[in-house]
């Protein structure tokens, strides 16, 4: 049988959530596509991770960019017959301490550019893809940022703390929903999903304040990204649980 192939945005630091994603979903069996800004990180993470049958592609991809994301689609198309899972990792603009009455609205705009409006990009992009897969998946990461009810990182915690991006996280969990509801008008077998991952340390000094290691996080994303057909999907969910809204 052909192994599943999944797509990844977002992979260009070997500290990353994506790469750790990438990394255990070729160890379960997976044709991992790896995409990031930079090809040549891309391709250095691909090495790492490409070992004996591991197969591994590592292509540049912007998100922010149409004309780039419909490259990718052509390439994927022209090489396989189909893609089973999208996992949209790639996000920007943690506006740490940015008082929201002091926002900069060409940096939100920005942040909306890759958080949502990218995500939204690729979906649209690699639907017909992923319908030719028999368990497609898609899995949005999001952030409890974006969540009303987390009762740590939520949107009525902090308020002057990461607004634009906690708002682009609150509509990209709004489109998770929007398009849910549309595969299954429509009789798709697609299931997608928000996942927050935590606070995970991908950047130098969060272990200190708590963040958690990657490969603790990426069980919850790789678990949306295989769920069986009988699974959630239009859901939020952190480490398999629901999380609030
Ligand atoms: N770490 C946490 O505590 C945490 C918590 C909640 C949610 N998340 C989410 O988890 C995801 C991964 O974050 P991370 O912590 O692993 O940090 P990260 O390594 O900085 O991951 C973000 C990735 O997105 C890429 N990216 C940014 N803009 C892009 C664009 N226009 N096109 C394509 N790729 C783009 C970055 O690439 P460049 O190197 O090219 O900028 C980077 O590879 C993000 O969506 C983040 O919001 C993280």
């Amino acid at each position: 049988m052909n192994k599943k192939i999944v797509l990844i945005t977002g992979v260009s630091r070997e500290e990353g959530i994506g790469y750790g994603v990438a990394k255990k979903m070729a160890e379960q069996g997976f044709d991992v596509i790896i995409t990031a800004r930079s090809q040549e990180k891309a391709e250095t993470l691909s090495k790492k991770i490409a070992t004996g049958s591991v197969n591994v592609v590592a292509e540049a991809l912007d998100v922010e960019n149409a004309e780039s994301v419909s490259n990718l689609a052509d390439f994927i198309r022209s090489r396989y017959e189909r893609l089973d899972v999208l996992i949209n990792n790639a996000g920007a603009g943690f506006d740490f301490g940015v008082h929201p009455l002091e926002t900069d609205f060409d940096s939100t705009k920005k942040i909306f550019e890759t958080n949502l409006f990218g995500a939204w990009r690729m979906i649209q992009q690699f639907h017909p893809m992923l319908k030719a897969s028999d368990e497609p998946r898609i899995v949005n990461i999001s952030s409890g940022a974006g969540s009303f009810g987390d009762p740590q990182f939520g949107l009525g915690v902090h308020p002057a703390i990461v607004t634009s991006y906690g708002l682009s996280k609150l509509a990209l969990n709004g489109l998770t929903v929007k398009l849910d509801r549309q595969f299954r008008k429509a009789g798709e077998k697609i299931k997608i999903n928000s996942v927050c991952p935590g606070f995970v340390a991908t950047y130098p000094g969060t272990a200190e304040m708590g963040a958690r290691p990657v490969a603790e996080a990426v069980d919850g994303i790789i678990w949306a990204a295989t769920l069986p057909p009988d699974g959630p999907s239009g859901g939020f969910f952190r480490d398999k649980a629901p999380l609030p809204w």
